[in-house]
């Protein structure tokens, strides 16, 4: 299945990727009482979450989750939740026992992993997913076991290549499959190399994870799409 990618202006990056978020919730919220939407985390995130504050959006109606989270407390500045809480959580009327954090702060991270399996949808109804420039997307790394998993939906991953440097929990594999939609926000020219190896290239998800999110909607920023051939991925 060919990736649908949405190639804006870094200026509109954040107000285009909100209102298809927006759009995305609505479409759930049409079809099924509730929508489970899982959260990205990294920095492109904050301006697209900031940017839903002001979106008619059933906030009530909708469960959220962690695609993944670094192992930190949940005011840590590294933290996804932190993020998230600060850029739209604490500012719409999501009601807070429909918000679900992922336990980084666990002193025993597996038994996290399965107790957040066992509250995790099957299927979500949105994904909203990143890439890193090794090509990692949550915490699921290059030849990493996490992005091999068939069985479990979440998993600890005890080091991360990249920054920062510590433990992780993530969804795995079968949970970006099983996704009724999956949405992946992409910025800047770091990215752009990845980019066009993870929408382009050869399928080797093992060695790119984020091309487990090929059948996703890409919404990405001119910069990022610097080395894409245009219309034909
Ligand atoms: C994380 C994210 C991760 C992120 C990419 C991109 O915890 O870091 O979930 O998968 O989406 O690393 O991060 P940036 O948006 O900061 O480039």
């Amino acid at each position: 299945m060919k990736p649908a990618v949405m190639v804006v202006p870094g200026e509109s990056f954040a107000a285009v990727a909100a209102s298809t978020i927006a759009d995305r919730i609505a479409t759930a919220l049409s079809r099924r009482d509730g929508c489970a939407l899982a959260l990205s985390g990294g920095r492109t995130p904050a301006a697209v979450f900031r940017d839903l504050v002001g979106r008619n959006i059933d906030w009530p109606d909708v469960s959220i989750y962690f695609g993944d989270e670094r192992a930190v407390p949940p005011d840590d500045p590294d933290s996804n939740f932190r993020m998230a809480r600060e850029a739209f959580l604490d500012l719409v009327p999501i009601r807070p026992d429909r918000i679900h954090r992922l336990d980084g702060g666990a002193t025993d991270l597996d038994a996290a992993a399965i107790a957040y399996e066992r509250i995790l949808p099957d299927p979500l109804d949105i994904v909203i997913l990143g890439i890193g420039d090794d090509g990692h997307t949550a915490s699921l790394f290059p030849r990493s076991e996490a992005v091999g998993e068939t069985r479990r939906r979440v998993v600890a991953v005890a080091t991360s290549p990249v920054a920062p440097h510590v433990a992780r929990l993530t969804i795995t594999p079968p949970v970006i499959a099983a996704a009724r939609d999956v949405v992946v926000l992409v910025a800047g020219a770091a990215k752009a190399a990845v980019l066009a190896a993870v929408l382009e290239g050869p399928d080797q998800p093992g060695i790119l994870p984020a091309q487990l999110a090929r059948r996703g909607t890409w919404i990405v920023d001119r910069d990022a799409a610097a080395q894409l051939h245009t219309g034909d991925h």
